[in-house]
């Protein structure tokens, strides 16, 4: 076991981020429109936030172009990936200017809803808060699609849904 400094004040960036890279988490793509256009990014901080009534609970960075229309908007979409679409999850890590232009996508009312997730869940966004670096969203979730698919599953900087470590393809 590596131990160390557990001061929060004097925590080394990288001890925290190496903690959190072996954290196995989910990935998906969070999107809404913005002047009439979809816009998208990639997150792994998406969680079931309550039941009563069903809400999710997504994080995003404050240097993401997609955060003012988040924060903004009334109604958001998230895709929860499946393990064949890597592709579409590097794209919407990336800052292209048109990420949606390969994937296949359609209006569901404002929320651009990516064809292929195998999870989709529209949200009607109820909350939000700063901390930090971050802006946590809660959205209440109206409507879900799903298909059974094998999960794309990220796990120490590998997208490796079988958590096997070899044959997955590091970032
Ligand atoms: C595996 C992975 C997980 C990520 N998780 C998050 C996240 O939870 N929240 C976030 O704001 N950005 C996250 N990012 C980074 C964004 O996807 C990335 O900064 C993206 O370029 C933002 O796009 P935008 O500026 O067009 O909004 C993640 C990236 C990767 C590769």
């Amino acid at each position: 076991m590596t131990a160390t400094e557990d001061v929060a004040a004097g925590l080394p960036v990288a001890a925290f981020t190496d903690a959190m890279s072996r954290l196995v988490s989910g990935l998906a793509v969070v999107t809404t429109r913005a002047s009439g256009r979809p816009c998208g990014l990639l997150v792994s901080s998406i969680c079931s936030y309550s039941v009563h009534p069903p809400s999710v609970l997504v994080v995003v960075d404050h240097a993401s172009r997609c955060l003012e229309p988040l924060t903004h908007c009334a109604e958001f979409g998230v895709h929860v990936l499946g393990s064949a679409q890597e592709r579409t999850a590097r794209t919407f890590a990336s800052r292209g200017a048109d990420k949606f232009a390969g994937v296949a996508w359609e209006w569901d009312g404002p929320v651009p809803r990516l064809c292929a997730a195998p999870i989709y869940l529209r949200c009607t966004a109820t909350a939000v808060f700063d901390h930090g670096d971050h802006t946590v969203l809660i959205g209440e979730v109206s409507r879900t699609l799903v298909e059974d698919a094998e999960p794309l599953v990220f796990y120490r900087r590998l997208f490796d849904w079988r958590l096997r470590g070899s044959g997955a393809r590091r970032l």
